[in-house]
């Protein structure tokens, strides 16, 4: 029988991945997430380009991390290895202890304390995994679990595993087929610089394969108050409402270097008040529900826009790394409203509508 239900990446992608017939693929049907062309967005921020966001938030764990990690759980498992271990601002953890469970593995995940957004602890939670909340940040917690990695008896899948970037990849590869082209700007937020550095990868080997004739320019975006990348420093202690990328110091710094160089990019900063901003306009714009770190990319478009970065008729990617209902104490702090209660009447329900 042939089977035509989209499988995940490692089965569509497979020419491109590390695998063997003798990989057990362990997939939640990750990835074949959709390309939303959003009109509205780029008129309200005074553009005049195609703007392609890719959802990544509508992935099984709602964000991107599933590709990287059906790949580090296949390759922990085709080792034998029992136990897979991650440090995490919360979305590596909630796809980590996700496949974990699909592989009948444990899962131990160490996460930054009070710093985590309520649904990726949740995710944790359900799918089981032994959480460690430690008192220190993500940069502490990924030492830590450098020096368990060491010991040879757990597996890493943070992206200082190299399998976990070849799975982020693919998401280069659905660009491009989605819109039979490369684009010509790539937009996207930094915190540990795993996915920069993957993305990058994707395009070049796609461009390699002759699948696209032309390569995009990489734009990073991180938090001002967690910007080592942008100010050429470590930063001792990161600090921003998007809390995914909190991070201080990237573990793919060179990786996103050498992406925003080969690529002719730009790494930027963008104000926690941008990012909120961002992030409720397309919220409101497009009916496009992410989560903040997502919507850095956002803020730096809106800023590209000001200076006069993207010529008429672009074609920029933008990528939405995580599901807005992953921070829902964020999302109703920032929206501004609150229900209206009122007595279960008509009339009571007219008078808050004006009609
Ligand atoms: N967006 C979201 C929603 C993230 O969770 C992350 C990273 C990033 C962007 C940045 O990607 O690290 O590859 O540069 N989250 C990691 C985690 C650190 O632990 O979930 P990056």
């Amino acid at each position: 029988m042939k089977i035509s239900r989209w499988q995940g990446v490692i089965n569509h992608y497979a020419e491109y991945l590390p695998v063997t017939d003798k990989t057990p693929v362990i997939s939640l049907c990750e990835g074949n997430t959709p390309l939303i062309r959003v009109k509205n967005f780029v008129d309200a921020i005074g553009g005049d380009f195609e703007l392609y966001l890719k959802y990544e938030g509508l992935n099984p764990t709602c964000s991107f991390k599933d590709r990287g990690m059906t790949m580090a759980v296949s390759k922990a498992k085709e080792r034998g290895a029992e136990v897979v271990i991650c440090a995490s601002t919360g979305n590596t953890s909630a796809s980590a202890a996700a496949y974990a469970a699909r592989a009948k593995m444990k899962c131990v995940v160490l996460l930054p304390n009070g710093k985590i957004a309520l649904g990726k602890m949740a995710q944790s939670l359900m799918y089981g995994a032994t959480t460690i909340a430690i008192e220190g940040n993500f940069d502490e917690a990924l030492r830590i679990v450098r020096e368990l990695g060491e010991t040879g008896k757990v597996e890493v899948v943070n992206s200082i595993n190299p399998v976990r970037i070849e799975g982020q990849k693919t998401a280069s590869f659905e660009i491009c087929d989605q819109l039979d082209r490369a684009p010509d700007f790539h937009f996207l937020p930094v915190g540990n610089a795993g996915n920069i550095t993957a993305y990058w990868r994707g395009y070049q080997e796609y461009f390699k394969s002759k699948k696209i004739d032309r390569l995009p320019r990489m734009f990073g975006f991180q938090a001002a108050g967690a910007a080592p990348i942008v100010d050429g420093a470590p930063v001792a202690n990161p600090n921003t409402v998007a809390t995914a990328i909190r991070i201080g110091n990237p573990a793919s710094w060179t990786g996103a270097t050498n992406a925003l160089k080969e690529s002719n990019g730009h790494i930027g900063k963008v104000t926690d008040d941008e990012i909120l901003a961002a992030y409720t306009l397309i919220a409101r714009t497009e009916g496009i529900f992410v989560e903040p770190a997502s919507a850095a990319p956002l803020a730096g478009l809106i800023r590209a826009v000001k200076q006069g970065w993207i010529p008429r008729g672009s074609v920029v990617t933008a990528i939405m790394t995580g599901h807005g209902l992953k921070d829902p104490d964020c999302a109703i702090q920032t929206s501004g409203f609150a229900p209206v209660v009122v007595p279960a009447e008509k009339a009571a329900v007219m008078k808050v509508i004006g009609i």
